[in-house]
């Protein structure tokens, strides 16, 4: 590991708002780690955390938790809440494939997903964060009646999502493919990550998806 990215990955560890695979979470986040009873927001694949970071700003009066693998992204993410003192934002470093070891049913109140690796290639299908085996964690973490919502500027990934919900009872809450086009855009959907402003330089239009389990 570069000397800088092992700084950071240790440093990452040190700060009191993250955690990992030591510490075993599930059905506890609210007592052991937010001391309050409010909805809680998971951000999988949070990469640098600009998302929960944006979010917990907007909605001091919710909990906000960022997953991803790499340690040295989310440790901006996790210096970034301690200097903005935000008590409600939280960090793991796991794959996401473990996300039902973190997190007890129906414990999450809403997921996000922001701008994931499209996997393209057809060997890696399994390893796309909308793919049928994900979902079935988002399900078990969430329950029927809460928002997952989706922000992609691949519309391999788009399309592929449309199709793998269409089947299983699900209902789209909102569909823009193109979210500059619409007026009076939600506050939430201005908070822009690396990525997106990555593809925005390329004029590359942002696709979301609001969906729930019914
Ligand atoms: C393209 S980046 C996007 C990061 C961030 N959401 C953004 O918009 O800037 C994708 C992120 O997904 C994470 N990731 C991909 N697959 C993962 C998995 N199975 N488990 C945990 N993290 C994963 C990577 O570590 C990376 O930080």
């Amino acid at each position: 590991m570069a000397k800088n990215k092992l700084k950071k990955f240790n440093q990452y560890e040190s700060f009191p708002n993250t955690f990992d695979a030591r510490n075993l979470l599930k059905g506890k986040w609210h007592t052991e780690v937010f001391k309050n009873t409010n909805p809680i927001t998971v951000e999988i694949a949070c990469g640098r955390g600009e998302y929960v970071i944006g979010l917990a700003k907007l909605y001091p009066e919710r909990n906000f938790v960022g997953v991803d693998v790499k340690a040295a992204r989310m440790w901006e993410g996790a210096k970034l809440a301690m200097e903005n003192n935000l008590p409600n934002v939280a960090f793991i470093r796991i794959q996401i494939d473990f996300l039902k070891e973190y997190f007890a049913p129906r414990e999450v109140d809403e997921i996000w997903i922001t701008f994931p690796d499209p996997q393209p290639q057809k060997p890696r299908e399994k390893q796309r964060l909308t793919s049928p085996r994900f979902l079935g964690d988002y399900f078990e973490i969430l329950g029927v009646n809460k928002n997952i919502n989706l922000k992609t500027d691949s519309d391999m990934f788009f399309k592929y999502t449309l199709e793998k919900i269409e089947p299983i009872n699900t209902q789209i809450k909102e569909l823009l493919f193109n979210i500059d086009e619409k007026e009076d855009l939600q506050e939430e959907l201005k908070i822009t990550t690396y990525y997106e402003r990555k593809w925005r330089e390329s004029n590359i239009p942002i696709k979301y998806l609001q969906f729930q389990f019914i």
